[in-house]
């Protein structure tokens, strides 16, 4: 989910690369299409799909379409993440986020995890430093989301490990994305406050430097792969040494 662009299109890339058929979902459809056009060299099969995951009748209209057929992997990626004041969010602003964000990764866990009892299944949730660490004003809701996201694999891992489901976590770091470069951008000449936070976050980070999304994709690929068969319910964090600094 999400794999119109970012980190979602680059693993779709890794795993196409690799020569997995695909089935990409994503709310922009124009994205998918670029996805698909792009990875057409690989020779593999790929169903792109527009669906909405913050609205549960499209998700479930995307899941009876694979008719007890899930794909093997399933990956958590899709997100928003707007800013917003702690003391203005609303309910409504509040369960729009949690719907992309996390509400959306529950329901597919949830139908994967159902399909393919005992069949085996991998599944890759994507959370967040913001989750362990807050680094950015205004973001309280994206962080909390991000926090459940990682419950939710923990929880998951433990319960469904012995029913053939791998469920694992990847933490991504600061990286270079369309969201990313989107909110640095757009506010930056009126907000001081988000200067301030990209100097600490640059001072920080013992790398010096954002990831790119290539770097998140080839740790999901090494998490759809044997070569990390024992790896469950791990949180695998991707960020230059950000929380370790
Ligand atoms: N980029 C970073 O610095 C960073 C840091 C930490 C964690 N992450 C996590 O990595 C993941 C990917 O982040 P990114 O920066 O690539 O994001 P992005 O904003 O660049 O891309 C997000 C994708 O999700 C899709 N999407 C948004 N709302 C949707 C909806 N309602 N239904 C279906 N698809 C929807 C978008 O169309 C887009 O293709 C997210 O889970 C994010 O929380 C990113």
């Amino acid at each position: 989910m999400g794999a119109g662009v970012g980190i979602g299109k680059a693993i779709a890339y890794r795993c196409a690369e690799a020569g997995a058929d695909l089935e990409l979902v994503d709310v922009n459809q124009k994205s998918l299409e670029t996805v698909k056009e792009e990875l057409s060299e690989f020779k593999v099969d790929i169903g792109i799909h527009k669906v909405d995951v913050s609205k549960k009748g499209e998700i479930d209209a995307l899941l009876r379409g694979f008719d007890g057929n899930a794909p093997c992997v399933l990956v958590n990626n899709a997100v928003i993440y707007p800013s917003k004041k702690f003391l203005e969010v609303d309910q409504a602003f509040l369960k729009k986020v949690f719907d992309v964000n996390l509400n959306s990764a529950f329901r597919m866990c949830q139908n994967m995890i159902e399909q393919r009892l005992n069949k085996g299944g991998i599944v890759i949730d994507v959370g967040s430093i913001e989750a362990l660490l807050p680094l950015k004003n205004d973001l309280a809701h994206y962080s909390m989301s991000k926090a459940a996201v990682i419950a939710l694999t923990t929880a998951l891992a433990k319960e469904y490990a012995r029913h053939g489901s791998r469920v694992n976590a990847i933490v991504p770091g600061g990286t270079l994305t369309q969201g990313t470069k989107k909110m640095m951008k757009e506010p930056y000449k009126l907000n001081l406050g988000l200067v301030k936070t990209g100097l600490q976050f640059q001072m920080r980070l013992p790398v010096g430097r954002f990831g790119q999304p290539d770097e998140i994709a080839r740790v999901a690929f090494f998490l759809v792969s044997e070569l990390s068969s024992c790896v469950h319910g791990a949180l695998i964090v991707v960020d230059g040494g950000f929380l370790s600094a």
